[in-house]
């Protein structure tokens, strides 16, 4: 089928968001956050937001339906977000996705997340989006995911080249921000004190970026294509105690500023070489840290220096909503894969090479 009009429904985390596509083209993107109830404990509650999802899902889709101006019976699937993320929040979405294309007779497509979170870097806003490139790779950085990837096909092919082997970049900015008395989430928040700091005060660590743990081209080691964060935050955390040690100030602006280049470096610098090794000549950015203003410039600029066509989706794009997952969905109707089953469960571990549940 050419341009299916997809809903498609996303509950992992703390957004209830739902989007409608025709093919590659937005039409309706509706997302209500419970953010504001996680914020006094420092992170996402997760019975907090499966009862808020509760809430906020008939009125978001009725949004999403008058923005779009389509009915339920006009759609041709409904894609629902099927895993990885928190089991109550997921099991919300699913059961109302499965509701609906009951109701109306509709095939049901539960999709993975964080392909999703891929797929919607074609999407655009007032035309048709492009076809995806040949020898695509994907940078996916999000609260609980960093992962480089090779994109053979975004309904079939999918394969890990690398990921975090403990932090995901978004979770370094939550902690970090929190030991700074950001706040919550810590993503937005660092990105604003940064612009006021100095990103060379402080030379935190590169985390796996030794010829130990890369090898070389010839040789690669363990972790050429492995980032780690865990050993920044509690750098920053050391650089902070000496200035409290000494009854000093806390350069918030500048420790913030010097995190985020750390992170921005590293994260850059090894998506555009294992694009290189890999022969990968487009790359797609996905996730929420792909809102950050600092990511977006660097990686921009270490592409075009390589002669790699960067392609990344608008910020409102970046964190969770279901725009992404219809577009996803959508891509899967196009290449005619079979619907998901009404049985299907949540998988809240659910690997990012199973596209479709
Ligand atoms: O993709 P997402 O909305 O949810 C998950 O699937 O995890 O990503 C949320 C993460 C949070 O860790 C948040 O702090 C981070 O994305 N984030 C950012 C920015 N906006 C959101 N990180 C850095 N800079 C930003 N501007
Ligand atoms: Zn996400």
């Amino acid at each position: 089928m050419n341009e299916p009009l997809v809903l498609g429904i996303e509950t992992s985390c703390d957004e209830t968001g739902i989007g409608i596509v025709r093919g590659t083209r937005l039409l309706a993107n509706e997302v209500a956050s419970s953010m504001n109830e996680h914020v006094r404990f420092g992170g996402v509650i997760p019975e907090i937001a499966a009862r808020a999802h509760v809430e906020a899902f008939t009125p978001t889709l009725r949004k999403a339906l008058d923005t779009a101006g389509v009915e339920l019976r006009d759609v041709d699937a409904i894609a629902v977000t099927a895993g990885p993320g928190l089991a109550g929040a997921l099991m919300v979405g699913i059961s109302a996705a499965k509701g609906l294309a009951l109701a109306a007779g509709k095939p049901l497509y539960g999709v993975n997340h964080l392909v999703a979170h891929v797929a919607v870097a074609l999407v655009e806003d007032d035309a048709a989006g492009s076809p995806l490139a040949p020898n695509t790779a994907a940078l996916l950085v999000s609260g609980g995911h960093t992962e480089i990837l090779r994109i053979g096909s975004l309904t079939h092919d999918v394969e890990l080249i690398g990921s975090t082997i403990d932090d995901a970049a978004g979770e370094a900015y939550d902690k970090t921000a929190r030991l700074l008395g950001l706040g919550y989430p810590g993503g937005p928040a660092i990105d604003a004190a940064a612009r006021h700091g100095d990103p060379h005060a402080f030379r935190f660590p590169r985390g796996l970026t030794m010829p130990k743990f890369e090898g070389t081209a010839q040789s690669p080691g363990k972790h050429r294509h492995n980032w780690s964060f865990s050993g920044l935050k509690t750098a920053v955390a050391r650089a902070a105690e000496q200035f409290e040690a000494q009854g000093l100030a806390v350069p918030v602006a500048d420790l913030a500023a010097s995190f985020q280049e750390a992170v921005v470096d590293v994260l850059t610098a090894k998506a555009v070489r294992a694009c290189r090794e890999h022969g990968l000549t487009s790359l797609l950015l996905g996730g929420g840290v792909a809102a950050n203003s600092r990511l977006r410039e660097l990686l921009a600029q270490r592409c075009a220096d390589a002669g790699i066509e960067l392609t990344v989706p608008p910020i409102p794009l970046c964190t969770d909503n279901g725009a992404m997952v219809a577009a996803l969905g959508a891509q899967l109707v196009s290449a005619g894969a079979q619907a998901s089953s009404l049985e299907i469960a949540a998988d809240s571990s659910l690997p990012v090479e199973q596209i479709l549940r």
